[in-house]
């Protein structure tokens, strides 16, 4: 089945991610500001999805990030999408955000 199928190899990115100094996506920390994406998540995110991504009121993004490309990924995070609400997030706000889930939940295609 195929959450059977992605979910070692979500975990194994996610504890990739956890040794990786910085995240390698086309978004730079330069460029995005000093905003933590660690607390903007703490702050925005994690109440629904969890400290640790694995879901609560809402699903978990250890499973579905790395099934969702980059554009899809930021849209959800500036927009929201179905019962969830748009956080309201600063540009450098999402990008800090968008950089952490992709370090912590796994890049596209699980790699
Ligand atoms: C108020 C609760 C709530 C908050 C806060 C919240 N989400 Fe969500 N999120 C949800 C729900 C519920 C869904 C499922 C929406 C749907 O499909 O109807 C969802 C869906 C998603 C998805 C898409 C999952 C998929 O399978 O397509 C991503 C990615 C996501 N959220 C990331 C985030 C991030 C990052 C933040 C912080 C910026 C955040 N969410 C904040 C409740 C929340």
């Amino acid at each position: 089945m195929f959450t059977t199928r992605l979910l070692p190899l979500a975990l194994m990115t996610l504890f990739i991610g956890c040794n990786k100094d910085a995240v390698d996506s086309g978004v730079t920390e330069e460029e995005v500001e000093p905003v933590n994406g660690a607390e903007v998540y703490a702050a925005s995110c994690a109440g629904c999805h969890s400290a640790d991504g694995t879901g609560a009121t809402g699903p978990s993004l250890v499973e579905s990030v790395p099934t969702l490309s980059d554009e899809i990924l930021l849209d959800v995070i500036e927009n929201g999408v179905g019962s969830m609400p748009d956080m309201g997030l600063s540009t450098p706000e999402a990008d800090a955000v968008f950089l952490y889930v992709r370090g912590e939940f796994g890049e596209f295609g699980g790699a």
